[in-house]
This record gives structure tokens, sequence and C-alpha cells, in this order.
């Protein structure tokens, strides 16, 4: 939904202990895959805990207008009947994915290979992005596409009549670019080969693996390699969305900061491919424990208890972590403000080409609030003053970037002063009972 209403801006002051449990939405990256696999399946797909974001509803109304039958049983529940793969209509209207690089993308790779043509757009954010990542592999299918100057939305694409295989090496660290390309693979004959240098989260292996196509990977000397065999006639499945890793982080780093505070969130999937921020915030002096971990629909699960943590040091984030927890630097860089000595977060580059940019965004939004921040083009480094000692205060933009939002909201609830956000609307994309979820554990954000 590209419409983004009126700025809502909101205050958070310092709280009290934070306590309770914090039960956090469908994690959103399986979201959008299940939707988008569901769709290609003949018979019916029933999904369970599907995080009803903004971002995941404009992927499921695309799979409306690609011939999907997609019903909301309530609840989280959700029902598709698929067109099978190659089945997808030509939709009537611009596909409007909103505020979402993973929904674009992963569906312009479904799309690519199918003789339907589409229009993509999305908001002010989204249509900044770049999407030649995409349409560069997808071309090698034999899809055409036509957007904005530097490969921006709008965009249209001409799906292939004839697609052929392809075998890709992908250039950036990017889940996004590995699924569309596996995606377009599925409507090709033959093999689709994709290598990653670096392991990115393997939601879309996984879930392909379960759907029943034939996926093979193996580690090379090029890097990890994935082979899809095409045309696959995929199983309806039911399928359990875990808690979100990337939601959880913000209870878990609030929990943290704020003292007396003693925070279970429960039930959150730990994917080593997603689980990086847990890691180093142990590696800060985190009290955050694993409980009752185990294995559900095939991913690793376990249930985050998270206590104040007066001692917390700053560290050097190896680059090599950095796929892992791509979306939590934004809450990390807050964490460390509250450590003492510098946090280094070197090899991310990609911050620069997210909902935002941004390193940029938090180092603006974290100097306003009394925190000395370096950066370069692929690090950034925060120099933490230690507990009670962040000034708060300041003014930040959140840039049309729910992370960047919760972010400062975060850092409010243990600063000096008061932080204050321009604009909290975009939270509802990906996190959208934050503000209930917080206030219920003692947070104060206000609407202001
Ligand atoms: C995602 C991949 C990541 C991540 C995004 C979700 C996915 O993007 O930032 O929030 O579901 O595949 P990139 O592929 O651009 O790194």
């Amino acid at each position: 939904m590209s419409g983004h209403g009126d700025p809502i801006p909101m205050t958070s002051v310092a709280c009290g202990p934070l306590r309770g449990t914090a039960e956090v939405p469908g994690d959103k990256s399986i979201s959008h895959r299940a939707l988008i696999l569901g769709a290609l399946c003949v018979g019916e797909t029933t999904i369970a805990g599907l995080l009803e974001g903004q971002d995941v509803l404009d992927t499921a109304a695309a799979m409306r207008a690609f011939g999907a039958d997609v019903t909301d049983q309530g609840g989280g529940r959700w029902s598709l009947r698929g067109v099978g793969v190659g089945g997808f209509a030509e939709p009537e209207g611009v596909i409007d994915c909103g505020n979402s690089g993973t929904g674009v993308r992963l569906i312009m790779g479904v799309m690519a290979t199918q003789p339907v043509t589409a229009t993509f757009t999305g908001d002010a954010s989204l249509n900044g992005r770049p999407m030649a990542r995409v349409t560069d592999p997808l071309a090698l299918f034999g899809c055409q596409a036509v957007g904005r100057t530097g490969g921006r939305l709008p965009m249209t694409l001409v799906g292939a009549r004839a697609p052929v295989p392809v075998r890709y090496v992908v250039p950036v660290p990017s889940a996004q670019v590995k699924s569309a390309v596996l995606f377009a693979g599925l409507n090709a004959p033959g093999q689709t080969v994709v290598i990653e240098r670096e392991a990115t989260r393997d939601h879309t292996e996984r879930m392909l693996e379960g759907f029943g196509a034939e996926i093979s990977v193996r580690e090379t000397d090029e890097g990890r390699e994935i082979t899809l065999t095409g045309q696959p006639e995929l199983r309806a499945q039911h399928i359990e969305v875990p808690r979100d890793p990337s939601s959880a982080a913000f209870p878990v780093c609030a929990a943290l900061i704020v003292p007396g505070s003693d925070v279970l969130v429960p039930g959150i999937g730990l994917n080593p491919t997603r689980a990086g921020l847990f890691t180093t915030l142990r590696e800060m002096g985190a009290d955050l424990v694993y409980e009752n971990e185990r294995i559900e629909g095939g991913e690793p699960v376990a249930d985050l208890r998270a206590r104040f943590s007066p001692d917390l040091r700053g560290i050097d984030v190896p680059p090599a972590r950095a796929a892992s927890m791509i979306d939590e630097y934004p809450v990390l860089s807050v964490v460390a403000a509250f450590a003492t000595g510098q946090t280094v977060m070197r090899g991310v580059r990609e911050l620069r080409v997210k909902e935002s940019d941004r390193i940029d965004a938090m180092a603006k939004g974290l100097r306003a609030n009394g925190i000395d921040v370096d950066e370069g083009e692929d690090w950034w480094a925060v120099k933490g003053v230690g507990h009670g000692n962040v000034a708060g205060g300041g003014l930040c933009e959140s840039r049309l970037d729910h992370r960047i939002a919760m972010s400062f909201l975060i850092l409010g609830m243990a600063s000096n002063a008061p932080v204050r956000v321009d604009d909290g609307g975009p939270i509802a994309t990906s996190f959208p009972i934050f503000e209930p979820l917080m206030a219920g554990l003692g947070a104060k954000l206000s609407r202001s």
C-alpha cells in the first residue's frame, strides 16, 4: 500500500522495569514465502501465525491479483488455493508492494518466468531502492524489465515466454536476490543454480523442500551452491510460522537497557542464518538466556529470557556475522550506546540500501541524543557512554523505516530525557502490535 497516512509523531520516556511475556508476531520473511509458495500449489495451503503487518498483507493482495484464492480465516490463520507453478494470471492493475523490498523482489522472481506482464510500485522508500540487483539475473531467464532511472520502481516486467534455466553467482549478500532467482527457476525447465559467497537466510531453500521441490545445497570453493530442478509440482502444505527474531530483538534489547527488567519472549525462531544479534548481545555481556530449546517445523526455536544487564561492553562485530543480523544493527546500535566502550560494526554496506540508509538514519538520530558515532561507507562505530549516561532529548527521523522508528523508541526507554520520533506509522509494516506489546511490559510510549 503506497499511500502512507499522516505522520504519527511518537515519544518514548524513561520507564520503570519492563516485566512480563512478549508474544511477538510471526516471522516476516517466512510469512511472505508461505503466501507465495501457497499461491504456486494446486491444492489448499493453510498458514497459522502469519504476520499480519502491512508488508505481508500487500503480498497477499498481490497473490490475489495474480489469480490465487487467498482467504483470511481470522486470528493469523490464512488459507490459499493456488494456481500451480507457471499458472499466474496477468494482473489487471498495478501491483503495489508498499514498503516491502522482500515482497516486490520475490514476486518479481516468480513472475519473471511466466507469460504475463505486470507493473510494480511502492511507497517513496521502496521506489528509491535498487531493483537492478533482481532484474539483472531475471533478464538471464529471458524476462524484460523497464523502470525508472537507476533501476527504480515503478517498473514493468514482461515475463519470459520460453524461460531458460540459469547459473548465477549472487554479487551482494542478499536473501532477496537469491530467492528471486530460485523462484524464477521454479518455472524454467532444467536446473537453476544459485551460488552465494556468504550464507544468507535460508527460508526459501527450506520451504521449497517442504513444498516438494527438488533442491540441494552444497559447499563449494565459490560458496554455497543451491541447485533447483524446475517445473516441479508443489504440494500444498500446512505452515506454522515461528515468531520473528527480528521483532523479538526490540523487547529483548529494551529489557537489557531498562534497570530491573526481566522479560520472556517465547517461541522465537533461532535459525542460525537469523540469530546473529543474540550471539552479539551475549558477547557484550547481556543477561540473555535461551530456555526450552526445541525444533518446531524444522526450525530451531527457544524462549528468550532477557534481564537488565548493567555491565554491557562495546565489541567489534565481525563482518562474517552481518548477514545473520542485517536487520538488527539499528537496535544493536541503541544497546551499544548503553555499553561502556566502542561497538564497531563492519561489513555492513547493505545497510545503506534498506528501507532507509540505516547507518545515516541511526547515526544522525543517535547524535541528536548525545551519542558519538563514526561512520564509513561499510562500517560504523557507536561510542557507548554506559548506563544512566545517555542524554536523550532528541527528535529522530524514521524515514519511512519501521526498524528506525522502533529503535529510537527503545532508546527513549532508558535515556535521561524523552526521545521523539517524527513518524511511528511505518511500524505497522512489520510489528503492528509493537505499541500495546511494549506498553504491556511497562514502556511509556505516547502519540504526540
Ligand atoms: C529478507 C532479506 C533481507 C532483509 C529483509 C528480509 C528476506 O534483505 O533485510 O528484511 O526475507 O529475504 P536483503 O536480501 O536485501 O539482504
